[in-house]
């Protein structure tokens, strides 16, 4: 995540700090670019969930997320969290809110549906899961990435258990709900790929060097190369590309996680962190698992150092609907 300074909101506020016409009420995490609040309407006390761009982000962060988030919602993606009016006019919009912190500052903030996080009610917090579970996690997250994928060619570029929410509902099937949108990032088409790539755009550059390092696919760690265009000694850097594949090595890293409870890469550091993923040396965790043998197939196919073996998407199935529909087969 980038690194960033110490939160400055709120100011020892008089009042409980306001974002729009909501209260914030209690912290409820703190991430590298933001934190996130529980809050309610102060109005008709609708409850909800604020996120808060720290002041040292980039204002494209917040606005890209949002972005991101109202154009799955116009669209009625399945399996994604819903964007609330960040403001008193009911309206939901396509961008962040403005707030004021108690020196004054302009900070970014948008609203979301407040769901039940609680560690006794989310399941992801309850690993590891049963098979079924495990099952209907997978259906939920790849019911949104597939629109993500196919419709908008975004990736979420962040996958992992703690940005996944899912709890039983009153008739006791699984609700799940995707989070965190802040890393998305778009593919284009690309003359040298079949497939479309990560935009190699300079203020995408970041999407490469950050995120939640031990479920980052090997291709990622490779850096930011240019590819539009040959290297200085004329070749081209195939493995600069990074697709939707990528999100396919989170999902089986998230999987192995859902599954056995352990994470697939343990690190003290990132440098150790990069040696074990770029050397595929976390593929002995996947055959020590006790897991079925069918199971272990899959998840090392969608765990494969090389793209190129693991689940292919086609023009209108993702890579990772076939990953789901192979896990499900092993599963039974
Ligand atoms: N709508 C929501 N309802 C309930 N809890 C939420 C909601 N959104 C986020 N949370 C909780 O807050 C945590 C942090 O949220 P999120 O993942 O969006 O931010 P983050 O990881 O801190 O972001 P960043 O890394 O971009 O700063 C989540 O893991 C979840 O526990
Ligand atoms: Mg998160």
């Amino acid at each position: 995540m980038v690194p960033s300074a110490p939160p400055e909101m709120p100011a020892a506020p008089a009042q409980p700090p306001r974002a729009g016409p909501y209260a914030l009420e209690q912290q409820l995490g703190s991430g590298g670019e933001s934190l996130v609040w529980l809050a309610a309407h102060t109005v008709d006390r609708t409850p909800a969930v604020v996120k808060v761009q720290r002041a040292d982000v980039p204002t494209s962060r917040m606005r890209r997320e949002v972005a991101v988030l109202y154009a799955l919602q116009e669209v009625k993606t399945p399996g994604v969290v819903r964007l609330l009016p960040a403001g008193a006019d009911s309206v939901v919009s396509r961008e962040p809110g403005v707030m004021h912190t108690g020196t004054g500052e302009e900070l970014l903030y948008f609203v979301m549906e407040r769901l039940p996080a609680e560690a006794n009610r989310n399941v992801i917090k309850q690993l590891p899961l049963k098979k079924s579970d495990v099952r209907d996690v997978c259906f939920g997250v790849s019911a949104a990435l597939r629109v993500m994928h196919l419709f908008f060619q975004v990736v979420h570029n962040d996958l992992k258990p703690d940005n996944i929410l899912a709890w039983r509902d009153p008739r006791g099937g699984l609700q799940v709900r995707l989070l965190d949108f802040g890393q998305a990032a778009l593919l284009s088409p690309h003359p040298r790929w079949s497939l479309p790539c990560i935009t190699p755009e300079p203020q995408f550059r970041y999407v490469y060097v950050y995120g939640s390092k031990p479920y980052m696919a090997p291709e990622r760690w490779h850096g930011q190369v240019v590819y539009d265009r040959p290297d200085a000694s004329g070749q081209w850097s195939p493995e600069a590309v990074v697709d939707e594949r990528c999100e396919q090595w989170s999902f089986g890293a998230t999987v192995f996680e859902l599954l056995t409870g352990q994470r697939l890469v343990n690190s003290g550091s990132d440098e150790q962190c990069r040696r074990i993923i770029v050397n595929g040396d976390y593929l002995s965790a996947v055959r020590d698992a006790k897991l079925p043998a069918a199971v272990k197939a899959v998840l090392s196919r969608a765990l494969a150092v090389n793209p190129e073996q693991r689940y292919l998407p086609s023009p209108s199935v993702s890579g990772l609907d076939f990953f789901c529909r192979d896990l499900e087969d092993a599963l039974a």
